[in-house]
Order: structure tokens, then sequence, then C-alpha cells
């Protein structure tokens, strides 16, 4: 039986109410369950208790680990990136420093395109050593648990190829990985007729079900890739083989997906900076939670969307990093909740959430992580901040001390 009791906690964030209510949405301060003076107590890489003050009589005798008057906070969940490509497009950002959007890009033969061609040249072992160090700067920011896209395969046989590198590092860990066939992405360059690139990547569906090599589908919904109708064969025929659905929706026009996403009950729509009212009404009546992605905002120049519409349905809001190559290579989660409270419009609590537990909700885990309360993994925190305030006016300037999953240390300083 492994032990272990985190003693001398300044604040421990655990987020307990809303893992007890299974909520997502009203999140205010209290929600976060915040203790000071606090223990927490892991046992067989669980929770088993938490508290503030003394030490129970029954845990004196557990291994202890002082974490210094520091905070902690459970490990983060990142639920929207595209961790495995070939390449680089830093060129294209200058571009677009120089006044070329990401559509004058893409029209130029870059953008996705490019990222494509790139990955399927590269081998097997570039594509996994690439993913495993940002896996491992994810990890570095506290992120104990990933989605993962494919998606710069963009042909049945190179996204499967890329799926089972995915499963491959799920496997080996020591991240939990959560893995999404983005099917369909981008025309790939060498389907002329869209309606036949539609057709193979649904067919793949079948062997990726049978070789267990995602648990998600997602689509790029949006004008100029795939329009709703584009999806609804591929999205049926996943919903029928057993996947779940996230989708890329409303990110440069309303493009009718948010009202998709809750008609196809996807667990998120993602982006939505153009998103209708009527749509997010729609999302919030079917569940969907709002993926906002403020990094991509800044790093591709487009505006930001604004929680608050979505906070006014009651409509869930998390935050992810959408780290790729081309339109946010921002790969530090504690950042993005920074920036998504301060130009999505979140409060400290409503941003801390959003990397957490509303994050593990999008994921089908909120009942394991993104929480610190009993019988949830043993994935935590500790950080040489002291508050949360710290740490939501921090950046992510300061990385953890100490990184834990399942109750065992991946980073510890
Ligand atoms: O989420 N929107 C589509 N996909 C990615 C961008 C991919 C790329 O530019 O390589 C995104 O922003
Ligand atoms: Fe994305």
């Amino acid at each position: 039986m492994s032990q272990l009791l985190v003693t001398h906690i300044g604040e421990l964030v655990s987020l307990a109410p809303l893992a007890k209510e299974q909520r997502c949405t009203q999140i205010v301060e209290q929600d976060l369950g915040v203790l000071s003076n606090a223990w927490l107590a892991i046992e067989d890489g669980k929770v088993l208790k938490l508290g503030s003050g003394p030490i129970p009589e029954e845990l004196q005798g557990y291994p202890k680990l002082n974490a210094g008057g520091g905070l902690v906070l459970p490990g983060l969940v990142d639920c929207h990136t595209h961790p495995i490509f070939g390449g680089d497009r830093s060129h294209e950002f200058a571009a677009r420093l120089s006044g070329k959007t990401y559509q004058d890009i893409a029209a130029e033969g870059g953008g996705i395109q490019s990222t494509i061609r790139h990955s399927r040249t590269a081998s097997d072992t570039e594509l996994d050593e690439g993913c495993r160090r940002n896996l491992k700067r994810f990890l570095e920011h506290g992120v104990t648990t990933v989605e993962c896209k494919s998606g710069y395969g963009q042909s049945p046989q190179e996204e499967i190829r890329m799926l089972r590198i995915l499963k491959k590092l799920a496997e080996e860990g020591p991240q939990t990985l959560s893995i999404t066939y983005l099917g369909l992405h981008a025309k790939a360059y060498d389907y002329q007729d869209k309606t036949h690139f539609i057709e193979e990547m649904t067919a793949a569906l079948k062997t990726i079900q049978a070789d267990n090599l995602a648990e998600w589908v997602d689509a790029f919904v949006e004008r100029g890739y795939f329009e709703v109708e584009d999806c609804e064969r591929f999205f049926s025929e996943a919903q029928r083989l057993g996947f779940k659905i996230r989708i890329h929706a409303d990110e440069f026009a309303d493009s009718r997906a948010a009202g998709a996403a809750a008609q196809w009950q996807a667990y998120s729509a993602d982006h939505l900076e153009e998103a209708s009212v009527e749509g997010i009404k729609a999302m919030a009546d079917s569940g969907v939670v709002a993926v906002l992605l403020p990094g991509t905002s800044i790093y591709s120049k487009i505006k930001f969307a604004q929680a608050q519409g979505f906070l006014d349905q009651n409509c869930a809001v998390a935050l992810a990093t959408d780290f790729n190559p081309g339109s946010c290579q921002i790969d530090n989660l504690p950042l993005i909740a920074s920036l998504g409270a301060l130009h999505c419009g979140l409060s400290c609590a409503q941003a801390i959430a959003a990397v957490s537990f509303v994050a593990a909700k999008s994921l089908g885990l909120s009942e394991c992580k993104g929480a610190l309360a009993p019988g949830y993994d043993g994935d935590f925190i500790i950080h040489p901040l002291q508050s949360k305030e710290q740490w939501i006016a921090d950046f992510g300037r300061h990385k953890p001390s100490h990184v834990f999953l399942n109750g065992a240390p991946a980073i510890s300083e």
C-alpha cells in the first residue's frame, strides 16, 4: 500500500465543492474549496483525505512531504492540444506581423497544409520525439491530463500512424492522455474532391475503433473548411461506433457550429469567438462545455471570445492552450489561465476551475480529475507561490516545484 501525507500547505485549492455537486456553472470563490494551513493524504494513488489544522492521529505514520507553506492545486487539465506534428511555421507568425491573415497564408499553401506535408515526411521517431518534448513541457507547467489531437495526417493511413504514436505515449505515461481523431481538419492536397475525402476519413473510423486508437472525434467546423452539413455523416458514424465528439467551432465566422455541437451532443465546442447567442443557448441546454482559447486569439491576432456571453446562459467555460504549430505555440496553461481571466473576462475562481475541473468535465473525467476530493486521482502540484491570487497574477512565470500523478512524483525539485 503506498501512502503520502503532504504537510505545511499554505493554501490548498481543492475544488471539492464543485466535485461534490458535479457543477460547472455559477462558479464563485467558495466553490474552490480553499483550505489554509492544510494537509493532503494520498493512498494507493488516490486522494484519501484533506483538511486544515492538526493532522489526524491515523495519518501520523504516513511518509511526509513538507510543502513549505506553498500553494497546492489539482493537476491541471489541458483539454485542447495538437501536440504531434512535423516542421515549423514560425515564419508564418512573422508574416502575420507584416499584415497577412491566417486565411491568406492558408491560401498560399501554408497553414495546416504545410504542417501536413512536414508531418507526412517525418519518421515515426521524429513525431514521437517531438510530441514527447511537447508533453514534457506541458508537465513542467503542472499539466497532468492532456487532450491530444491528431489532424496533421489527413489521410486514413497517416492519421492512423499518428494515433498509434499517441497511443504508445499514452501507455507509457506519466500523464493521462485523452486522444482525439481530428479527421476533418483541412482537405488534404492530394484529394481533389471533398466528398471523397470525407468518405475516406469516415471509413477510417472502423480501424481506429477496432484498434482502440482514440476516444474522441473532432472536426474544424468553419466556413471554408467543413460546413455543418459536411460533418453529419462523419459524426453520426463516429457516434454509432461509440466515439464521443468535440469540435472546433465558429472561430472566424458564425458557421452555425455551436448549435450543431448541441445537436450532436458534443462534450465540447472550442474557439467560439463568433458563436451566436442561439448557438450558445443550445450548448448550455445540452451541457456542451465552451472551451475558450485566448492563446490563439493573441497568437493569431483575432478577437477574444467573451466568457460573459456563455456565463449569462449558464454554459460551462473551460480554457485550453490549443498548442499547435500554426495558430498558437503557447504551451503554458497557467499563462492561458491568466490571459483567459484578463481578456475573456473570467474571475480568478472561474479561471482556475476552467483549467482544472471544468476542463476535466469536457473530457468526461470530472469524477476523477480536476479536483482534490476523497477518491479522486492523486494528481496535484505544489507551487512555490503562496495563494491563488499570486498564481493567477503570475502569468505562468513560476513553474511548480512538484508535480504528482496518481500519488507518484513526476517532477520533484
Ligand atoms: O485549433 N483551427 C484549426 N486548427 C488549429 C490550427 C491548426 C494549425 O494552424 O495548424 C486550431 O487553431
Ligand atoms: Fe485546435
